[in-house]
């Protein structure tokens, strides 16, 4: 059982050519909606894979919320945990570029209402995953109840927020990060804390430092539509392997192409594979399942 606390997001993204510089408007194409929110893309990485995911969160009492928390529902993830608050369910505004890039503005609104665990939300669990879209307090004492309860931590230290990452660090046992929240945080692995700190390169693939020595992974070339949800995918998939008893260079590699995979449809979670989807392409790339 993986348990996921972490933010949902209803995404309205625009294609556009470029993204705007900062006072610059550019015309786009049709506006899309897709669900969205770093925790909740996570859990449905993790759970089209294979794993037994439980979510906590929480939603707005409206029309956005009742349709975030049936997505979970739908793909087969535990959302008991998802609370009804007052605020406006949480929102993402997106401008994704003609060759996949994109800039994100989160709006978190009843994210910011997700609670600390209570007890018996860690029962069973062989992972906690966190991000930092809910507020820091929350996340660190998630991670702290996770380390009373020997479940290992999976934080995803984005969005970047140094102060709150750092706060949390010496609870987390898995780091990851793409290279900016990693400059952010210093740039330097051995310095931060976790014994286990995997850096995302974007299409340049991945780097998995434990005890002091690293392992380059190559990215995986496809034909990139959207790179929105990749790091998501990424976290899932790692989280999912870890989860399944996997080794961490097992795990790291499953992630690295489920990433590459995931950026060849729009939207957050439009791309991330099923397993038999990423069987097929470990097959087609020389590695056992
Ligand atoms: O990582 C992508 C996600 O970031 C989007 O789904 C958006 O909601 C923001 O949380």
């Amino acid at each position: 059982m993986l348990v996921v606390a972490g933010s949902l997001n209803v995404d309205l993204v625009g294609r556009a050519p470029r993204i705007p510089a900062a006072g610059e408007t550019v015309l786009g194409a049709a506006l899309q909606r897709h669900h969205g929110g770093k925790g909740g893309n996570q859990a449905v990485a993790a759970v089209r894979l294979g794993a037994a995911v439980r979510f906590f969160g929480a939603v707005g009492r409206d029309a956005a919320g009742e349709e975030l928390c049936a997505a979970l529902v739908a793909e087969g993830i535990d959302a008991a945990g998802v609370v009804r608050v007052e605020q406006a369910s949480g929102a993402a505004l997106i401008t994704v570029s003609n060759d996949g890039e994109n800039a994100i503005t989160v709006l978190p609104g009843a994210n910011l209402a997700v609670a600390p665990p209570a007890a018996g939300a860690l029962q069973g669990a062989r992972a906690l995953l966190l991000q930092q879209e809910i507020t820091p307090a929350v996340n660190l004492a998630w991670a702290r109840a996770a380390r009373d309860a020997r479940v290992p931590v999976l934080l995803n230290a984005a969005p970047a927020d140094a102060a709150a990452a750092a706060a949390v660090l010496p609870w987390v046992d898995l780091l990851l990060v793409n290279q900016r929240e990693l400059q952010q945080l210093g740039g330097r692995e051995a310095a931060l804390g976790p014994p286990v700190v995997v850096t995302t390169l974007g299409a340049a693939g991945c780097r998995c430092w434990q005890h002091g020595r690293a392992i380059a992974l190559p990215g995986h070339a496809v034909d990139v539509v959207d790179t929105t949800g990749a790091g998501d995918t990424f976290a899932g998939a790692l989280a999912a392997a870890l989860v399944a008893g996997k080794g961490l260079a097992a795990a790291v590699r499953e992630a690295n192409l489920a990433a590459a995979l995931s950026c060849r449809r729009a939207g957050a979670r439009g791309g991330m594979p099923r397993r038999a989807e990423l069987q097929q392409a470990l097959a087609a790339d020389g590695m056992e399942d």
